[in-house]
């Protein structure tokens, strides 16, 4: 398993960041390639992450044609005369959004043998539920019963339009109904969706391809079912976690960074905040230009919401953030139970930080001193290489194929702008 050696601190972090491709687009995104019959070209695609990497063997394994187009962020999707419905619990374990296949498998073939769901610990020992997933489902036709941790689907035909009043916010059930609407018989109104920019970019990646999908709401969409979708080309857009953690990065250590290929206006919440804490940003159409203060204000609650709140995403990397802050500060997670796992890591590093049921405090001033940390889910793993940069000595983070998830080529981005970092086995 590889790790990360950090040198720190950095003095000197200047320079611009290429942002990749979203992984929570993409996605959802890729998955919806099941329901077409005809070709098509996704460009901007985050290929070298670990996520991306599954999801497209789990497509192979499912029938379907990857061809890699001139360079590797571009990628052609055919149907083969062999497709299959069958999402094996080998590749579906090692990644939750492997049960965004599920809904497309039932709405263009009737049926589809699917694993539950592995992923980040996220929720503690209250797992990854897909109860809202598959209650919706139900909703529009779909009839299935679970044996040995299989969910076995199938519809009587086509499934069928409905209307869908999601009882809890969640971003995966909004984009498996979406995905599983566009070919149903009729009209389906799906209301409290999450609306996530990466939801967004889904719906018009299907609408580019023929699809009627109306937002008539904030969190309501209107979809009338068509007979098939048309060929498309589509580029994802850029990672909108990414982007806040090199924010992060640039403001925690006295840094001046150009980020680039992505839309500021998507991350106003988190820009705001960096703001408050007293980094300095100027934004252009698709980049940031940010500067880290000498002294980092501590704010005193930061709660994380569904978007367009604060991202729980964000809310390790904040965290390391604050640490810095003259004075206390406290974040609450209300998304998921396990989100504060990297906690006790950073405590490793010198961090003063209690919890009490979902509120971390937080003292400011750190003095973080280099210890060996471990990962333990995608975005705690990004944050302790960000308390790396900023910490006395070297740094080892383990277990770094978590952050390989769903950063692209972090090590080399962060040394291109000064950090001392390398990777070993
Ligand atoms: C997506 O996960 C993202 N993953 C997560 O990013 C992100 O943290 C999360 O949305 C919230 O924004 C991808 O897009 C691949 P949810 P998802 O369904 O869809 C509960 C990362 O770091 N819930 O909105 O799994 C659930 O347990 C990852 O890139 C149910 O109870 O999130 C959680 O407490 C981590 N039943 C809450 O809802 C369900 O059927 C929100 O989950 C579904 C969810």
């Amino acid at each position: 398993m590889d790790k990360f050696s950090i040198t720190g601190p950095c003095r000197v972090m200047r320079g611009e960041v290429s942002i990749s491709g979203s992984k929570n687009a993409a996605l959802p995104i890729l998955a919806a390639t099941l329901l077409f019959d005809k070709p098509v070209i996704i460009e901007n695609l985050p290929s070298r992450t670990r996520d991306i990497q599954v999801m497209l063997n789990l497509l192979k394994s499912l029938g379907s044609n990857i061809q890699f187009l001139n360079n590797k962020k571009t990628v052609k999707i055919t149907k083969t005369k062999k497709q299959k419905q069958f999402g094996s619990y080998s590749i579906l374990k090692t990644m939750r959004a492997g049960i965004l296949i599920l809904g497309p498998l039932v709405s263009k073939y009737g049926k589809s043998i699917c694993s539950f769901p592995g992923g980040c610990v996220l929720n503690g020992n209250s797992g990854r539920p897909i109860n809202l997933h598959l209650e919706a489902l139900k909703k529009l036709g779909m009839k299935y019963e679970i044996k040995k941790g299989y969910i076995h689907a199938k519809s009587n035909g086509k499934l069928k339009g409905n209307k869908i009043e999601f009882p809890a916010i969640s971003v995966g059930a909004s984009q498996q109904l979406i995905m599983s609407s566009v070919l149903a018989k009729g009209k389906t109104l799906l209301h409290n969706l999450a609306c996530e920019p990466e939801i967004l970019d889904l719906t018009n990646f299907l609408i580019s391809a023929g699809a009627k999908i109306k937002w008539i709401g904030k969190r309501t969409c209107q979809i009338i079912g068509v007979s098939s979708l048309k060929e498309t080309k589509y580029s994802v857009m850029g990672d909108r976690i990414e982007t806040g953690t090199f924010c992060v990065a640039a403001t925690l250590a006295k840094g001046d960074l150009l980020i680039k290929n992505f839309d500021p206006k998507l991350i106003k919440t988190e820009l705001n905040l960096l703001k408050k804490v007293g980094a300095k940003i100027k934004l252009f159409k698709n980049s940031i230009n940010i500067k880290g203060p000498e002294r980092i204000k501590s704010i005193k609650n930061i709660t994380t919401k569904e978007y367009p709140g604060f991202p729980t995403d964000l809310a390790p990397q904040f965290m390391v953030l604050l640490c810095k802050a003259s004075g206390t500060s406290s974040i609450t997670e209300n998304i998921f139970q396990g989100r504060f796992l990297h906690a006790m890591e950073l405590q490793r590093l010198g961090a003063k930080i209690t919890i009490k049921n979902r509120t971390a405090k937080i003292e400011g001033s750190t003095n973080f001193i280099a210890a060996e940390v471990m990962s333990s889910d995608l975005r705690a793993s990004a944050a302790l290489v960000l308390a790396g940069i900023v910490s006395k000595g070297n740094t080892v983070v383990t277990r770094v194929y978590h952050c390989d998830r769903g950063y692209e080529n972090f090590e080399n981005k962060l040394k291109k702008v000064g950090v001392k970092i390398k990777r070993s086995k």
